[in-house]
């Protein structure tokens, strides 16, 4: 590679602290002994204390003592934010007070990238309409020593494969497909921004010890055949909430030959079931891609170590176990609407041709490339097939998009020729971002109607990629949408059929082939994007907000309602109680307020604007007990508002299983900022509940469901015991009661039941995790 990339990989960030691990598993062998996955061995090797953690399983033979049971305080190596999510991420950070993150970290600029016309204007356009949200991500990490890839760098998980990923490591990134750097035989997982918080402060990062499910391949790729197939297929087995609570570890004959970027691509996926990430043991491929991405001497250290932590005990016990036979497996094409619904090859074509898929069974776009697929191999397959196709002079009957997954692969994929074969037939090459993926894809020509797509991304549910719910996007391989563009329709079979040629003639592929990894070398391209490894922080830099945005806010600290020794919540007015289903999408929509990220008060105005009042049955509705006629009933926000600006303090009462759906901390952050103090509910996702308790929201869940109704809109709510919990050195046991007033004057008492931790107490009692941070690091 080129200097400053072989002096960045030369930096000591990027080797893991093999010596420190392998001493860590060690005494974690002498607590468990017993036989470990290699899930447990790289999780456990990063537990902070693992005689305090593991004392309860200690000398059991018992997984079951762990996994799925503990919580796992853990020291993260690493952390990587795109710059949706990193917008918040970064504005908690700051208001901790720290001069500089604990941990190397990254901060990449992809998500914000529309794709309309090609690389060159559409980075342009997007940069300036990004212009603000840029500025203070590159304020931000100039000031805490972060390492800035700014827009047209690349695409996250392809830069963090290329740079930072290494067997062994834990790694944290605020993107749900964080756990495609797990392809070079790391742990990545994906989390929200309060999480991401705990890796930049060294505050142990906690997670349920998760179950570990085992992906077992045998047998060998047949030529059309590639890793995008094997997950495809595994989605489809698993069903997409098969994965959670679980790490896919992959194991068995099948796993050796394929190509690290290919793991990664099955580990990207894994996001798809739900799986908090997957894992594979350290492979020759890991090594070569290492080497060829400058990483020799991470390579030959992770070699190394290998035997004792890179790989699972032989006898090691899993949860459940899923055989995969490469030998039968075929091309898998998923959708629509779902990434579960794999069929293969054979029978959707065949489907397609009996008019399952619409009378008309045409695509209106093939689209390769992502975070999922384009790495140098994805391509240079790819542009086999494009050669083939153009020696006979065809070219794509499809609009075809190409999306570089870095700088780094499009300099080396134009160098080699590969992009210039794929632009012979007709392909369009977008920026190194997004894009196309995540709806940032300007299709004005279609205005809404159905048509139907071939991607070789992760996620297709409806309007994800061009905002058409309309829009029916399959999933495949790179090569398999490639080999279909040249058909333009769903009932082509590239392995089978052919094409007519305009001399008459007819024209069948033949398998894909490429190079694993150029013999050349990567060229990193445009070396501008190159950032310092761990820079030095620049205390005195501005952080570019600016006071009349729109976009941006800067975080004020939430106020602990504690204060003189007195721990119980004062009085709270109830402000509804929610019916059924309420999930973080229903708590804080997505869709255009995406563009308010980083500016709090313009965000909570869609606070909680799909929940449905039990009161009412009405969706977005709620009454405020202090007005009159008409002024009494307002939206949701509307009321929480009013509430906050009279000081009042409010609480919810929640159904079951609140906060279900994604780990955006928004959800929890919104209520809090309009003065929530309480979520009182039958159930509460585990997620939505630590997020909600970093940001100081007390849950507590009914000891019984029947109680949830006999709480409503108006009431008054106060703790009565929750001091003997609260207080410094409290009973954990103490069963929280409440006393409940209505407007009647009449009263009652309920009993609650909680699973608050001691570090959950102390956020709670300091008025959010990050006050307590603060506190800690002014001391
Ligand atoms: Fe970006 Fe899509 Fe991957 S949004 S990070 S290319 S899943």
């Amino acid at each position: 590679p080129a200097a400053p990339v072989a002096a960045a990989a030369a930096h000591p960030s990027r080797l893991p602290p093999y010596e420190a691990l392998l001493a860590q598993l060690q005494r974690v062998r002498a607590i468990l002994g017993r036989p470990l996955t290699l899930a447990e061995k790289i999780l456990y090797a990063h537990l902070r204390d693992p005689d305090a953690t593991l004392a309860d399983a200690s000398s059991s033979k018992d997984p079951s003592r762990v996994r799925g049971k503990l919580y796992l305080p853990l020291a993260v190596d690493r952390l990587a934010m795109q710059d949706a999510s990193a917008q918040m991420a970064l504005l908690q950070f700051m208001t901790c007070g720290l001069a500089q993150t604990a941990v190397p970290a990254s901060v990449h600029c992809d998500h914000l990238i529309q794709a309309f016309e090609g690389a060159e204007a559409d980075l342009k356009r997007s940069i300036a309409s990004n212009k603000e949200v840029f500025a203070f991500l590159e304020s931000a990490c100039k000031k805490y020593g972060i390492e800035f890839w700014g827009p047209g760098s690349g695409i996250i998980h392809q830069i963090v494969l290329e740079n930072y990923a290494a067997p062994g490591m834990l790694m944290l990134g605020t993107d749900s497909h964080t756990p495609n750097a797990s392809g070079l035989g790391c742990l990545a997982i994906g989390v929200g921004g309060a999480d991401a918080v705990d890796a930049l402060t060294n505050t142990p990062w906690e997670l349920q010890a998760p179950k570990v499910l085992n992906v077992h391949l045998s047998g060998t790729l047949s030529p059309w055949c590639t890793p995008k197939d094997i997950i495809l297929h595994v989605v489809g087995a698993l069903t997409v909430r098969g994965g959670t609570g679980h790490i896919l570890e992959y194991t068995g004959p099948g796993l050796a030959s394929l190509p690290a970027t290919g793991l990664a691509t099955m580990a990207n996926m894994g996001a798809e079931m739900g799986a908090t990430t997957s894992a594979f043991a350290y492979t020759q491929p890991m090594g070569e891609y290492l080497t060829a991405t400058g990483r020799g001497h991470v390579a030959r250290a992770a070699a190394a170590a290998a035997g004792e932590l890179l790989t699972a005990d032989a006898d090691a016990e899993y949860d459940g176990r899923l055989e995969v036979n490469l030998d039968t497996l075929e091309p898998t094409i998923n959708g629509p609407f779902t990434p579960d619904l794999a069929t293969p090859l054979s029978q959707f074509v065949a489907r397609a041709k009996a008019g399952e898929m619409g009378a008309d069974a045409r695509l209106s776009a093939a689209l390769i490339g992502s975070c999922t697929n384009s790495s140098y191999a994805d391509m240079a397959r790819c542009a086999s097939l494009a050669r083939q196709a153009r020696d006979q002079g065809l070219k794509v009957q499809t609009s075809f998009d190409v999306t570089p997954g870095s700088e780094q692969v499009r300099a080396t994929v134009q160098r080699d020729g590969i992009q210039q074969d794929l632009q012979d037939v007709g392909a369009r090459v977008l920026a190194n971002a997004c894009g196309p993926c995540i709806g940032q894809w300007d299709r004005r020509e279609l205005k809404g109607e159905e048509n139907v797509i071939l991607t070789s991304f992760n996620r297709n549910f409806r309007g994800r990629n061009d905002g058409n719910s309309k829009t029916m996007n399959m999933l495949a391989s790179p090569e398999i949408v490639t080999a279909m563009a040249f058909s333009g329709r769903l009932d082509f079979n590239p392995m089978t059929d052919s094409l007519p040629l305009p001399n008459g003639g007819s024209f069948r592929f033949q398998p894909p082939s490429g190079e694993e990894l150029p013999t050349r070398g990567f060229t990193p391209g445009d070396e501008t994007y190159l950032p310092q490894p761990c820079p030095a922080p620049v205390p005195e830099t501005q952080i570019a907000i600016s006071p009349d945005s729109t976009r941006l806010e800067h975080l004020a600290p939430f106020d602990s309602p504690f204060s003189g020794g007195n721990y119980e919540l004062p009085s709270m007015r109830c402000l509804m109680r929610i019916r059924g289903k309420c999930t973080t999408d229903h708590i804080s929509a997505a869709g255009p307020w995406l563009k308010y990220k980083g500016h709090l008060s313009n965000l909570a105005e869609n606070t909680l604007i799909g929940a449905v009042n039990d009161e009412d049955g009405a969706v977005n509705s709620a009454y405020d007990c202090q007005g009159e006629g008409d002024a009494r009933k307002d939206t949701i926000p509307g009321i929480a508002k009013r509430y906050r600006d009279r000081k009042q303090p409010w609480m919810l009462v929640a159904d079951h299983n609140y906060g279900e759906g994604s780990a955006r901390e928004h959800a929890a952050l919104q209520p809090r900022f309009f003065g929530c103090n309480l979520i009182l509910a039958r159930s509460i996702a585990r997620i939505a509940e630590t997020n909600l308790r970093k940001q100081g929201v007390l849950t507590l869940l009914f000891a019984d469901d029947a109680d949830y109704a006999r709480i409503a809109a108006g009431d008054i709510v106060e703790t009565v015991n929750l001091g003997d919990l609260l207080r410094p050195g409290g009973d954990l046991s103490t069963q929280v009661r409440v006393r409940v007033t209505k407007p009647s004057g009449e009263s009652f008492e309920l009993d609650t039941k909680h699973s608050l931790s001691r570090a959950h107490l102390d956020w709670i009692r300091s008025g959010s995790a990050l006050n307590l941070i603060r506190e800690q690091a002014q001391r």
